[in-house]
């Protein structure tokens, strides 16, 4: 008989978790790098910068229960938890990140389960990021478990404006003064107008190596 497929039900234990969200965070992170290796491969560039992983610590998954009202139960961390595992995928240019999205979307072991597009619709703090939690089978001795993992996918420059501005909504606890929150919100409309620039600009770069490679075909 055949491995039995569930849905993370039979966890019993904070180790189990442990287990399985780390299980499930390497085997991301392995996809993703496959992605980018085959990608320099074929298209002579990296379009990922580098990769953070953190697995949240029972402290933190315990809080955030709590302040959505939940018992802090394995069952309720599993099932109501998006984030145990979390991995940050930093890419150079916006482009890299949809491109990154849709080839892992596309994976046919791996389902999307939500989706929000923080750089098409920037959050009121001005924060911008790609965020998917998606759901990937971990094979264990005696059963596979479908096991959650959250990507957030930005660009360098995304990804220095949300370092400062967490940087800074943990010192003020959330209550940032208003000239400060004001300051952040223009560095977020510039991080914005950098990025597409420097997109333009790479694309502009892009267009005259293709067309030196087609003289050089020509000759
Ligand atoms: P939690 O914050 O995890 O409870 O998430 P949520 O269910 O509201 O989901 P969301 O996708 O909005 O946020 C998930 C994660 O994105 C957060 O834990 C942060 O790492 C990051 N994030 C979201 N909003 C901001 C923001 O305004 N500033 C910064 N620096 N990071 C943010
Ligand atoms: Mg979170």
């Amino acid at each position: 008989m055949g491995l039995q497929l569930e849905q993370g039900s039979e966890i019993k234990s904070w180790k189990e978790v442990q287990l399985l969200y780390s299980s499930a965070l390497k085997q991301i992170a392995t996809k993703i790098e496959i992605l980018n290796d085959e990608f320099q491969h074929v298209h002579l560039y990296n379009p990922i910068e580098h990769v953070k992983k953190r697995i949240k610590t029972s402290e933190s998954i315990v809080k955030k229960l709590k302040s959505h009202g939940y018992e802090p139960t394995i069952e309720n961390m599993v099932k109501y938890v998006n984030d145990i595992a979390g991995i940050r995928v930093i890419c150079s240019f916006t482009t890299d990140i949809y491109m990154i999205a849709d080839m892992i979307s596309k994976q046919s072991d791996i389902k999307v389960v939500a989706v929000k597009d923080y750089i098409m619709h920037p959050k009121s703090s001005g924060y911008r990021s790609y965020h998917m939690v998606v759901m990937i089978p971990v094979y264990l001795s005696d059963r596979i478990v479908e096991t959650k993992v959250e990507l957030q996918i930005r660009t360098v420059a995304m990804d220095f404006w949300a370092s400062l501005e967490h940087k800074i909504q943990y010192k003020f606890e959330g209550n940032a003064p208003g000239h400060i929150n004001t300051e952040l919100m223009e560095c977020a409309r510039m991080v914005s107008e950098l990025d597409d620039r420097m997109r333009k600009l790479n694309e502009e770069i892009e267009a005259i190596r293709a067309e030196e490679a087609a003289e050089t075909e020509d000759l």
